[in-house]
């Protein structure tokens, strides 16, 4: 299958590690040129020279997303870089991890920037660029405790991750007409080298052994590359009349009939 993404310009934010580092790379395979962004300049600046190791065409800039303005620095800097963008990946996503009655108001407000504000900043920023270039592309990575109640503790992830999924579906309806789909991508538990349950499957393999037999009908957990491939297909022609849905990447992980 020809995904037709070569020479198409990718912004991918939160990129120097893990999933989104990973969707980086397979947007690279497919011959996308890349601008990714992350809070640590020493993490992008070390991921931006890794794709570049591997043929890449990428620039990096250290930016958090979940500061005003945001948008249209990376607006602006997309554009310095390649002078267009076809692609939008929103990747930047964190957990705090609480009774919601033990929340703060602080709590609320830092986790719905980090998680929901920064997307919606970043991707409005790229539509005047991507109506410019004929159409375009925009995936959240979102989870599937957007879809379904993750369980107690999670009332501030499980709430940012809906409103991902609610927002791209208004986002994809009413920028059909200008041929920009916005979906979103709901991974159940991914394990990557270094990542969160990388950690636990060492620090605590029994658990970790049970909570996959329990949880995980496939017996593994995802990896990023399944998460990256979709979200490819998902940026690419092939998915030209995919908008404004929700696509679980979970190996049947979540029990959503929807
Ligand atoms: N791993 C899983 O099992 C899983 C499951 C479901 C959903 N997800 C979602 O998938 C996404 C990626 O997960 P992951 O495990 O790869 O996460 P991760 O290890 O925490 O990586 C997140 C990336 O985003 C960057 N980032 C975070 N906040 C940012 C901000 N405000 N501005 C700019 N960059 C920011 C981080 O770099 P800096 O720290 O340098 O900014 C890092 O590059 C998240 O949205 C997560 O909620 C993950």
């Amino acid at each position: 299958m020809n995904l037709e993404l070569n020479g198409k310009v990718a912004v991918v934010a939160g990129a120097s590690r893990g999933i989104g580092l990973y969707i980086a790379r397979s947007l690279a395979a497919e011959g996308c040129r890349l601008l990714i962004c992350s809070r640590s300049a020493e993490a992008i600046g070390q991921a931006e020279e890794s794709l570049k190791t591997d043929g890449a065409d990428v620039a990096s800039i250290a930016l958090d997303i979940a500061e005003s303005g945001a948008g249209e620095q990376l607006a602006e800097a997309v554009s310095n870089a390649f002078g267009r963008v076809d692609i939008y990946v929103g990747n930047a996503g964190g957990n705090r991890r609480k009774d919601f009655v033990d929340t703060t108001e602080t709590d609320w407000h830092e986790m719905m920037s980090q998680n929901f504000h920064s997307h919606a900043n970043c991707s409005r920023a790229m539509i005047p660029l991507m109506r410019d270039a004929g159409g375009g592309a925009i995936t959240f990575i979102s989870s599937i405790f957007g879809r379904e109640a993750g369980g107690a503790g999670l009332s501030i992830y499980n709430t940012t991750k809906s409103a991902l999924i609610s927002l791209a579906k208004i986002m994809a309806i009413e920028l059909g007409k200008d041929s920009i789909r916005v979906n979103t991508v709901a991974p159940g538990s991914i394990r990557w080298p270094g990542g969160s349950w990388d950690k636990r499957c060492i620090s605590d393999p029994e658990a970790m052994a049970e909570f996959v037999s329990s949880n995980l009908p496939m017996g593994r957990f995802g990896s990023a590359e399944e998460v990256a491939d979709v979200v490819c297909f998902l940026s690419s022609a092939r998915a030209s009349w995919i908008s404004g849905a929700c696509l679980n990447v979970d190996g049947v992980q979540s029990k959503s009939l929807i």
